[in-house]
This record gives structure tokens, C-alpha cells and sequence, in this order.
């Protein structure tokens, strides 16, 4: 690098990044405390409506509460723009009246090689394309038509054809002045072993273009027309442009797309993104002839919070579903988790929309599967757990597929899912029946393709596991969920100040969920005037198509709570509000404790044990003291704490009985 010392620091000290990102954002004038230096907007990197972006223009820094993206000014440059890290400074150097610094020359010449290959590739791509319009291409204009793929989508996806000469693109290209060294290094021509002359690596197929993100061709797949062919599709090689395992087809429209519909689809193949797009699912995309990388996730994240994987009903299809839950769990976090869909046996998406119209694959992306039910399928598939050995290693390999989510919060949520189902299978009910069969693959009998049926009432199998219980303080409490947003829709205010705590609040119960969001939604309206409440009321009712004031005042300690009367003094609701968030996010935190002490109970009792439920305990203890006025609830709370640990304490003792 060849950028003189203090240069990034005094490019820093120079810069407003307040001035830098305002030219991306509209900010919430309402939120921000531009006096500090306090900057608040929706974020630029995740759809939303509400304002969880923060910009502090006086240390340099962003990040945003939702998507977690985070940076100074030279990242923002670099991830708005889409530029290297040089052309970044530039930029900025150049904006804050800098002396723009010498070019590292050996980054200089890869930009200026990209730049040359880019052009050698959309040139490449006319040719293609021209050939796909001449006598020579008939068949391949049957093919496409046999796959009943229409003009107007092959102009869109840029369709064309290469002939199957031996070198009609090298002698097209060199004819323009490109070089054969260039020309391999595209990867569009190969040089023979015996030093003959170069072949082009694309003859007799279909070509499919890749473009980025910027819209620069990087790359072509091509598909054989001739079912014998020895590959059915090849594809460019790594090249200077082309990196495979960061590259994504359809990756721009699909982008915009999914900024508007909120969704991304995530299919296997070229075909499935074409044909998903003809049918009016233009948020598609697909790898490139490889599995799903970290890099891809990534992209994908940064497209929509949670991408739903359509992968072929065969088995390669649910071992690549299966590969990429290993993958995706160290990564997940709030706002980037995962939907799958297996097709129907043997088909993709290109099949199933042929055969059964895009309603059908509607309805299927609606039905996508959590990821939590794959995981749970993958442990337990093909196996029966008559011995306690067999469980045994059941629990072990559970807890370490657990262990790799990062994420203390989601973490959370998985165990107790898992601990459901695993509590149902190990029902005595499930017991007497025939050995447990799961339907992974095998077509829904009723239970849905993945078997997976929502928890059920308890059963002698769940009361054994503490955080299974319904009536459990540390199952998500939907009565302090319910009082939380009952306070914030009656005084908005309020709310709007713990706007951010609100966002982040966990929320279990779909209803509360959607009442949630609406609420976000609506929290920026003008409700100026009298009645905010009411207004709020209105404006989420719209939004939602029930009264969800209503819908909450449903739960009697909802109704009857004193504090939240529409005629409450509206100080009294906001330290009702502000009360109940910091007991919920309390509660979060012991709900970890105690699982992660459970988890040593199941594993092997020992004399930590004890302690470390004390600790949890105590932990909790504090926390909920630590809350603005304590409140009638916290005594329940602590007698009902008291209960569980003791349940926890018995529940040792009988595991060391049967051991
Ligand atoms: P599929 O075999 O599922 O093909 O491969 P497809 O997408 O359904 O294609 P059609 O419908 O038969 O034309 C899925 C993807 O895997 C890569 C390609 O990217 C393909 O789209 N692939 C497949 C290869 O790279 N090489 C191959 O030989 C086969
Ligand atoms: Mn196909």
C-alpha cells in the first residue's frame, strides 16, 4: 500500500461521516440529536421502515441495531459503492480536499485487468448472442423452445449460443485485435496441451450469462443441448473476474426485487432462476454449479433477512439442505436465518412450475421449513432411540449442532425448540407406538414434508424438561410481551424513545410479533394533536386488520393492569413500559443460565452444577431488583424461579437414581 503515514487518520479526522452517509439516507429528524452528533435513519443495508441505523459523527463510526453492519466512513464508501479499498480512499481523500495518493501499481494494474476482461466478456456475450439468431442455431432455438422458455425471457436473462466450432469466438475476437493471452485469461478459450492453436472453451451449447452485482459480465455457464454430453453444464473457471464461491446468477434484479418483495428465493440451478423469473418470482438466484458458500450467505443476508433454499426433491438436494445448516448456524444472528423447501421427489423449481403453475409454488415457499426442523430432522433420521446409549448420543451430537450458533439469543430459542421436540419423541405415548419412523424426504402423510408437527400439550416426556413447560416464567412470557406493547401503543412517545429496545425486544407469539411490527411501522407516523394512542390505534389497525389494542386487552392482567387505562398519566405508562422491557430482557439472560445448566444436567450431573443454578439465580435476582419500580409481578417471578430450581434439583437427583 502506498499510502503515506497518518494519511487514514487525518482522511478521518477531515471527514463528516454524518455528511458522507446523509447522502444515502434521509434522516429521523425525530430520533437524531444532530447537536451530538447523534444520527439516526433506516438502515441503507437492510430493508426497513423504522430507524435502527446509528450514525456517531463524532467517533466516526455506524451501525446499525438491525443487520449489525457496522464501519467508519471508508467502509460505507466501499459497501455503498460497491469499490475497493483504495478506490474508497480516493473517493473520500478527493471529498475532503486531500491530495489523492498514488495508486498502489500492482492493485492499479488488477482494477485495469478486470476492466480490459470485462469488456472482452461483454464482448463475447454479443457474439454469443448473435450466433443464437443465425442459421447455425436452430436447434438451439428448438431446445429453448422445447423448454418453453419465450423470447422475451431469453432477451432478458441475455440467452445465446455457442456453435459447435472449433474455434468460431477465438477467431471473432482475435479478429478485433484481443489477444489469445486475454482471451484465456477470460477463460473463454483453452490452449491445448500440445501447443496447437487455443479452442474455445464454450461449442455447441447454450449460454447462460453471469453478471455481478454492478451489472460487469464475469462469467458464462453453458448447457449442453445433447443429453449424452459428458458435462451437462460447464461453466467460465476462476479468473480474475470470476470467483465463483462469491458470485451469485441473477444477482442484481434479483436484489432489487427482493428490496421490494422482502423475499429472496434461492434455487439450484440457472433454469430454476429463469424459470422462477418467468413466473413472476424475479427475487431469484442461484450458486454457480457449487455449494452455497459463506461468502454466498452473506450476499444472500444482505439481499433479505431470511432466504428461503428451494433445493431439488432428490437426494443431493437435502444433502446440500444439510451441508448448509453446518454452515449457516455459526452465522446466524437476529435477522439472518433461513427457510427451506424440498421439492417434490425429483423435481426443481423449472420441473414443479412446469408441471403445477406458480401457485403451486406459492404455496410451497409458504410452507418453508424453519431451518430448526432440518437440523432436527438430520439428527434423528434413520435412527431409533431405544437404549439410553442411543439417546445418549442423540443429546451429545444435539448439543454440539447448538453449541455452533454464536448467537446467545438464538441459541436460546433453538434449544427450547429442540428440547420440544425431543420431547415428544421421547414421550412414553411415542414409545408404545411403532418405532418412530420420521418422513425426512419421504412426502407428507399429513405431517407436512419435514413431519415436524408444533408442539403439542404436555405429556408425561415434556414435564421432565424444565424449559419445556408451558407454564414455565422462562418460556417467553406472552403476558409481559402483551404488557409491553399494550404500554407503547398507549403512549407512543414513550415507545418511540425505546424505539430501539422495543425493535431488539424478543417477541415469541406470532400475533405479538405482527402487533410488533405494526407498531414500529406506524411509531413514525404524525401523531401529533390529540389522541396519539388512538391515532397509532387506527393507523396499525389498517395495517394489521384487527384492532390490536383490542386483541391485547383480550389477556385479563392486560385489562385490569392500573397502569395501562387509556386515562393513565402518561408518565406512569412509560415507566410501566420501560419496567417490563428491563424484566423481559432480565429474564433473557437468566433463560440462557439455566439452560446452559440444564444442558450440563443432561449431559453429566456434576458439582458444578449446583452452583452454577445458585449463580443463575442469584444473577436473576439482581437483574430483576435492578428494574425501575419493582412491580407486583417480580415476587411471582422469584416464588416461581424458587419452584423451577427445585423441579431442576429433583430432576438431578432422579438422573443420578437411574444412572
Ligand atoms: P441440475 O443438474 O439440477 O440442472 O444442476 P438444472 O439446473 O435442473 O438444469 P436443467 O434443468 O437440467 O437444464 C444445477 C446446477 O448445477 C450446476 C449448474 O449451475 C446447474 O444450473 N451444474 C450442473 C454444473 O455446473 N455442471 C453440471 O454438469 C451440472
Ligand atoms: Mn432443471
Amino acid at each position: 500500500m502506498s499510502l503515506p503515514d497518518g494519511f487514514l487518520d487525518e482522511l478521518r479526522t477531515r471527514l463528516s461521516i454524518a455528511q458522507v452517509v446523509g447522502r444515502k439516507v434521509t434522516w429521523d429528524t425525530r430520533k437524531s440529536n444532530i447537536g451530538k452528533g447523534d444520527y439516526w435513519s433506516p438502515c441503507p443495508f437492510h430493508q426497513e421502515k423504522t430507524a435502527s441505523f446509528h450514525v456517531d459523527d463524532r467517533k466516526g463510526f455506524y451501525y446499525c441495531f438491525g443487520c449489525h453492519a457496522k464501519g467508519d466512513a471508508l467502509t460505507f464508501v466501499r459497501e455503498t459503492e460497491n469499490v475497493g479499498f483504495m478506490e474508497a480512499v480516493e473517493i473520500l481523500a478527493r471529498e475532503a480536499g486531500m491530495p489523492v495518493p498514488k495508486r498502489d501499481p500492482v492493485a492499479q494494474k488488477k482494477a485495469d485487468r478486470r476492466t480490459v476482461l470485462a469488456d472482452i466478456m461483454e464482448q463475447a456475450l454479443q457474439f454469443y448472442r448473435m450466433q443464437l439468431k443465425t442459421g447455425q442455431a436452430a436447434a438451439a432455438r428448438d431446445y429453448l423452445d422445447g423448454r418453453g422458455m419465450p423470447m422475451a425471457i431469453q432477451e432478458r436473462f441475455e440467452i445465446g449460443y455457442a456453435s459447435d466450432t472449433r474455434a468460431a469466438l477465438f477467431q471473432y475476437l482475435t479478429g478485433k485485435g484481443i489477444s489469445p493471452a486475454d482471451l484465456d485469461e477470460a477463460g473463454l478459450c483453452v490452449k491445448p496441451g500440445d501447443g496447437g492453436t487455443p479452442f474455445d472453451r464454450f461449442r455447441g451449447r447454450i449460454i447462460f450469462p453471469i453478471r455481478d452485482a454492478r451489472g460487469r459480465c464475469i462469467a458464462f455457464g453453458g448447457r449442453a443441448m445433447d443429453p449424452n454430453a459428458r458435462a451437462k453444464y460447464l461453466n467460465s473457471p476462476e479468473t480474475p473476474l470470476f470467483d465463483k464461491g462469491r458470485s451469485l446468477y441473477n444477482h442484481g434484479p434479483a436484489r432489487e426485487a427482493a428490496g421490494k418483495t422482502q423475499s429472496l428465493i434461492v434455487a439450484e440451478g440457472y433454469m430454476d432462476v429463469i424459470a422462477l423469473a418467468q413466473a413472476g418470482f424475479d427475487h431469484a438466484v442461484a450458486p454457480l454449479g457449487t455449494a452455497i458458500t459463506e461468502p454466498q450467505l452473506q450476499l444472500m443476508w444482505r439481499m433479505c433477512p431470511e432466504p428461503v433454499i428451494a433445493l431439488d426433491g432428490d437426494t443431493a438436494g437435502i444433502r446440500a439442505a444439510r451441508r448448509l445448516i453446518d454452515l449457516a448456524l455459526p452465522l446466524l444472528e437476529a435477522g439472518k436465518s433461513l427457510r427451506f423447501v424440498v421439492l417434490p421427489e425429483g423435481q426443481d423449481p423449472d420441473d414443479l412450475l412446469k408441471a403445477a403453475g406458480p401457485a403451486a409454488m406459492q404455496a410451497l415457499l409458504d410452507k418453508a421449513q424453519p431451518m430448526v426442523t432440518l437440523l432436527w430432522e438430520r439428527e434423528i433420521e434413520g435412527k431409533v432411540f431405544d437404549s439410553p446409549e442411543r439417546r445418549a448420543a442423540l443429546d451429545a451430537s444435539l448439543r454440539t449442532a447448538l453449541a455452533a450458533i454464536q448467537d446467545p439469543s438464538l441459541r436460546t430459542h433453538y434449544t427450547a425448540a429442540i428440547k420440544e421436540l425431543r420431547a415428544e419423541l421421547f414421550a412414553p405415548k411415542n414409545r408404545a407406538d411403532t418405532p418412530w419412523q420420521p418422513s425426512f424426504g419421504k412426502g407428507g402423510k399429513g405431517k407436512g414434508k419435514f413431519g415436524y408437527r408444533p408442539p403439542q400439550t404436555a405429556t408425561a416426556g415434556t414435564k421432565t424438561s424444565l424449559l419445556a413447560q408451558k407454564d414455565s416464567p422462562f418460556e417467553p412470557s406472552r403476558l409481559r410481551e402483551s404488557m409491553i406493547l399494550a404500554a407503547a401503543i398507549r403512549n407512543p412517545d414513550a415507545a418511540l424513545e425505546r424505539e430501539t429496545a422495543l425493535e431488539k425486544c424478543p417477541i415469541a407469539a406470532p400475533d405479538l410479533i405482527k402487533i410488533q411490527s405494526a407498531l414500529l411501522a406506524s411509531l413514525h407516523l404524525d401523531l401529533s394533536g390529540e389522541d396519539a394512542s388512538g391515532k397509532l390505534i387506527s393507523a396499525m389497525t389498517g395495517r394489521l386488520g384487527f384492532d390490536p389494542m383490542a386483541h391485547l386487552l383480550a389477556l385479563p392482567p392486560v385489562r385490569i393492569h392500573p397502569h395501562l387505562k387509556p386515562d393513565t398519566d402518561p408518565e406512569l405508562i412509560a415507566l410501566t413500559l420501560s419496567e417490563e422491557l428491563a424484566k423481559h430482557a432480565a429474564n433473557k439472560g437468566a433463560e440462557l443460565e439455566l439452560l446452559e445448566a440444564e444442558r450440563d444436567l443432561e449431559g453429566l450431573a456434576d458439582e458444578g452444577l449446583t452452583w452454577r443454578i445458585q449463580q443463575a439465580s442469584s444473577e436473576r435476582d439482581m437483574a430483576t431488583k435492578a428494574s425501575v419500580n419493582p412491580g407486583a409481578g417480580q415476587s411471582e417471578d422469584r416464588e416461581n424461579l424458587s419452584q423451577q430450581l427445585q423441579k431442576l434439583i429433583d430432576d438431578q437427583v432422579w438422573v443420578k437414581k437411574k444412572q
